[in-house]
């Protein structure tokens, strides 16, 4: 596997191949992660990750200082999960003026659940993906359905600039209890951790009171919600939105339910398609 930190030396180990699979990331790699890797070697005559902890897209009360930086164990994941070459350039090689130019994606897809609760967060997504895109010649890319709204809005940015780049969805890699794997999953306390498959159950309950005929979606997402802040959530949002582009279900649509949910200071996200 080879590990490249600048954009000359990634044109360079690019040079040969006519289809990168690549898979983005910020590192701190876990099994999601490796499970993307491993469905982008089916897909391309060249595997990539790539691991850049991107700046823009976080808050000014997020986490960018504190975000786990591990190169050297991510490393070493990818290659046992396949990958044949990683990009992972300093701050000061990939943003090397400010990033002035930025994507906008519109209003409809990030006035909803993730870019209500955060501002400016699927501006930068796309801004550094598009880069990302651009600087590893991807041909497809794999992106984890655990951010689903991440992935619905890079399908729709790919498809509307005709990037030349097949978006695929890799599925939700979970631990035995239900809970998704995240990087973030590591701030938790070990009560808190004991706690966490609460987000992922109560998607259960809802999922089942649909399938089970209920068509009043609002009272589901708000007892989901009450039952969540009982045990001591703090709830974002319960939604039950259709799956093609997140707005109000209607009848026949296909469904997803989403939430996003803090513990203590730790904020996570999951959903659970229908
Ligand atoms: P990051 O959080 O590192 O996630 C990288 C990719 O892994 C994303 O596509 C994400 O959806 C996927 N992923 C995370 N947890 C997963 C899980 N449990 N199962 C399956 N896939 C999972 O998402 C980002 O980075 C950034 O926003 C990025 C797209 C790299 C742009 O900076």
């Amino acid at each position: 596997m080879h590990i490249v930190h600048t954009l000359p030396a990634l044109a360079d180990a690019l040079r040969p191949y006519r289809h990168p699979a690549v898979v983005p990331t910020m590192g701190n790699l876990h099994e999601g992660h490796l499970a993307l890797v491993r469905q982008a070697k089916s897909l391309g005559d060249l595997t990539v990750a790539t691991i850049f902890v991107n700046r823009l897209q976080f808050g000014p009360q997020d986490d960018f200082d504190t975000y786990p930086r591990t190169l050297a164990a991510d490393c070493a994941q990818l290659e046992a999960a396949g990958c044949d070459l990683v990009f992972a350039p300093t701050e000061q090689e990939f943003y090397p003026e400010p990033q002035a130019f930025r994507i906008a994606p519109p209003v409809a897809l990030t006035d909803l659940l993730e870019g209500q609760f955060r501002p400016g967060f699927f501006a930068a997504v796309c801004t550094v993906v598009l880069k990302l895109l651009c600087s590893t010649q991807a041909r497809s890319a794999v992106f984890g359905k655990k951010d689903y709204q991440q992935l619905m809005v890079i399908r729709q940015m790919a498809r509307q600039f005709n990037l030349p780049v097949n978006i695929v969805g890799g599925d939700t890699q979970r631990a035995p209890d239900g809970l998704a794997l995240s990087s973030r999953n590591g701030y938790l306390s070990s009560d808190e951790r004991a706690q966490a498959a609460e987000l992922y159950a109560s998607l259960q309950t809802v999922a089942q009171a649909v399938r089970a005929g209920h068509t009043d979606f609002g009272p589901l997402e708000t007892h989901a919600m009450d039952s969540l802040r009982q045990r001591g959530w703090q709830p974002d949002y319960v939604a039950l939105r259709r799956q093609s582009d997140l707005q109000m279900p209607q009848p026949g649509d296909a469904l997803v339910v989403l939430a996003a949910a803090r513990l203590g200071t730790t904020r996570l996200i999951d959903n659970l398609e229908l």
